[in-house]
């Protein structure tokens, strides 16, 4: 809506601070289209706040600042972005998420790893926190003491910019964290709110009593219940309780303060500024705090999410925004943005509920439950995407909705029971090894800690040597990884899987770590792993190559780009997922057997969708078919997987 007083007024600082007519004159026109709704959202949360007007000024600089910070290959890059339009939906991403010390002790080793990465089909890294962190209470530096400092362990700011400038060289896209929702309780703010600062103690959530704390936590759920429970901390410096939803060490940050918001924004800028393509927003479920609430996924979190992404597209147009919201399957959903703000919140989604679908049907051997969500999945709006995988640095939660279950057949409670216990290795007859996270024995919840390999069987079929079950644990290490690389979305490998690494419990020994068994699945790199490459038939080379090959097939075929072409075929079979992607000229059909038996299905399923294709291609197998007849079979080997081409 035309807001006279705003455009003047933005108007006029624009014409004074920027060159509007000519270099500037993209940003000058991308900054009047969005000021109208910046000036909505910002009021929506701080038309009544004592500092709401100063700190809107400030806000306003803060774009024109970001804007003028702006490297000019950047802003050339914007422009690239921009024609492709939704450059990141393409099917020629692929990217992994690494720890750079345990991946190769420091950025600056990071440049002699590109042909790794280019070797295995990977071009979009994502940096697993790099900035200051205490080493004894970092979480995997998800507690920043610094936003803007490398963290020493890794190298220095001119490191990340050196590697970022070869990455660009290379056309490789990277990924880096904001950890928006709390700082280090030994970051700067956070250390004058100790000392007793009441305007830095405003910056996060203090509360003089138990009075409060008490009553937010009657409805506040435990992120770790185990190692961190309760959602407050005492802190004895300036005798006040401080509000920690995760570790006692991670304060919350108090977004209902504007200048927490300006301030962080101008944090975001930072990182757009160094050449983030991608925006990895932790935890922005938890952003915005209400008391007789859960404290997450609260509408003021949207509101904040879409503020941030309106501001991103004025100054820095070119850097997308993941919302790591690992919430049940409806709320996930709604970080897209919701009404008019559809496709104009977060570019990205992590896709957890299926992830998780996943690892139920390689228990089950049956994908109902997998079924029976995707309604909710499908829903994605085009323009936006997903984050597939199958593991990560977390732990795998099984966040879907107990109606799932239950149109399955199945109980939920006993259902969800046994996934845990099998993927513990408890339950009788389980090749998995890995372990409950966060057990919380209030409520019964338990999520599940382990690698891929160790998940998929490969741990103990080494530790047996038993030769046959290490190949069947490699089938399932494929079948899962294919999957999550081709139902759409952006393919995010785990370091490490793609050399079958199995859990390392040296976390135990190590007092700031061995509280946390997500340690357990997070491997430190070692050469002698990446010697077994070279062994033709070792776990190492198979897993790799196979994971190659995957990654080659789906660059391939344009068709795998996200444009929200999944369409899922009838359940002709419990123990295959298999659906269809099409566009104007292609059409792939990807059918995966989750059983450990062989598996049949009509071959009436390639003719289903209104196409009847007279030949078949599997690009897996490098098989070609004839379409049988409907009353005849196509058979599906166990725990294995098939990527046809119909013509
Ligand atoms: C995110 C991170 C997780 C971390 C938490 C708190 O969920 O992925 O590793 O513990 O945020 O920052």
């Amino acid at each position: 809506m035309y807001d006279h007083f705003l455009y003047q007024y933005i108007n006029g600082i624009l014409k004074k601070e920027t060159d509007w007519t000519k270099s500037d004159n993209a940003f000058y026109t991308r900054f009047l289209a969005n000021i109208p709704e910046i000036r909505v959202l910002y009021d929506e949360l701080y038309v009544t706040h004592p500092a709401g007007k100063e700190s809107f000024g400030q806000l306003i600089q803060t774009i024109i600042q970001a804007h003028k910070n702006r490297p000019a290959d950047l802003k050339q890059r914007d422009g690239t972005k921009e024609d492709q339009d939704h450059w990141f939906l393409s099917n020629q991403l692929a990217g992994m998420s690494l720890y750079v010390d345990r991946f190769c002790e420091n950025i600056q080793n990071l440049s002699s790893r590109l042909d790794y990465f280019e070797k295995l089909g990977v071009n979009f890294l994502h940096l697993m926190p790099v900035f200051e962190s205490p080493p004894n209470e970092s979480d995997g530096g998800y507690a920043v003491s610094n936003f803007r400092k490398i963290d020493a362990r890794f190298g220095q700011l001119e490191d990340l910019k050196s590697v970022q400038a070869e990455m660009l060289q290379k056309n490789m896209y990277l990924m880096l964290d904001i950890v928006l929702n709390h700082t280090s309780r030994q970051h700067e703010w956070a250390v004058k709110a100790r000392a007793g600062n009441t305007y830095y103690q405003d910056y996060f959530h203090f509360f003089e009593n138990r009075r409060l704390p008490d009553e937010y936590d009657r409805s506040m759920p435990e992120v770790f219940p185990e190692s961190a429970p309760g959602n407050f901390t005492w802190i004895e410096e300036c005798r006040k309780w401080v509000m920690t939803v995760f570790h006692s060490y991670q304060w919350d940050l108090n977004y209902s303060n504007p200048h927490v918001f300006v301030d962080m924004l101008d944090n975001v800028f930072f990182y757009a500024n160094l050449g983030v393509d991608l925006l990895r927003i932790d935890a922005p479920a938890f952003i915005w705090k209400q008391i007789g609430t859960t404290c997450q996924n609260l509408p003021q979190a949207h509101t904040l999410l879409r503020l941030i992404r309106l501001c991103v597209e004025v100054a820095s147009p070119g850097m997308a925004l993941l919302g790591e919201a690992i919430v049940a399957p409806a709320e996930i959903m709604k970080y897209f943005g919701t009404g008019n703000y559809t496709t104009h919140e977060c570019d990205f989604a992590y896709n957890a509920t299926h992830m998780a679908l996943q690892w139920d049907a390689l228990a089950t051997g049956d994908v109902r439950v997998m079924m029976a969500a995707q309604h909710e999945i499908l829903k994605k709006p085009r323009g936006c995407s997903w984050i597939t995988y199958t593991r990560c640095h977390d732990d795998i939660g099984l966040g879907y909705e107990d109606y799932m279950i239950e149109q399955a057949g199945w109980n939920a409670f006993a259902h969800r029971n046994f996934l845990k216990n099998y993927f513990a290795g408890l339950y009788p007859g389980s090749p998995s090894r890995g372990a409950l996270f966060s057990f919380n024995p209030k409520t019964g919840d338990a999520r599940i800690s382990g690698t891929l390999a160790s998940l998929c069987g490969l741990e103990k079929a080494i530790s047996e040597k038993d030769a046959e079950a290490t190949a069947m644990a490699i089938r399932k290490i494929l079948l899962m990884q294919a999957h999550s690389f081709f139902i759409g979305g952006l393919p995010m490998l785990f370091y490490g899987d793609e050399l079958g690494y199995i859990n390392d419990y040296s976390y135990l020994d190590e007092s700031e770590k061995s509280y946390d068994n997500r340690w357990m699945h997070r491997p430190v790199m070692q050469g002698e792993k990446l010697k077994r490459l070279d062994e033709k038939g070792s776990p190492e080379e198979r897993i790799f190559s196979g994971t190659r090959r995957l990654l080659q097939i789906r660059k391939q075929l344009p068709v795998l780009a996200d444009t929200g072409n999944l369409i899922w075929l009838n359940p002709h079979n419990i123990h295959v997922a298999s659906f269809m992607r099409r566009n104007e000229n292609k059409i792939l059909y990807g059918l995966f057997n989750f059983s450990g038996k062989k598996a049949f299905i009509s071959w009436y399923v390639f003719k289903e969708a209104g196409k009847h294709p007279n030949r078949l291609h599997d690009h897996w197998h490098e098989q070609d078919y004839e379409p049988g007849e409907d009353h005849e079979y196509f058979t599906l080997e166990p725990y294995s997987f098939y990527l046809i081409e119909g013509y």
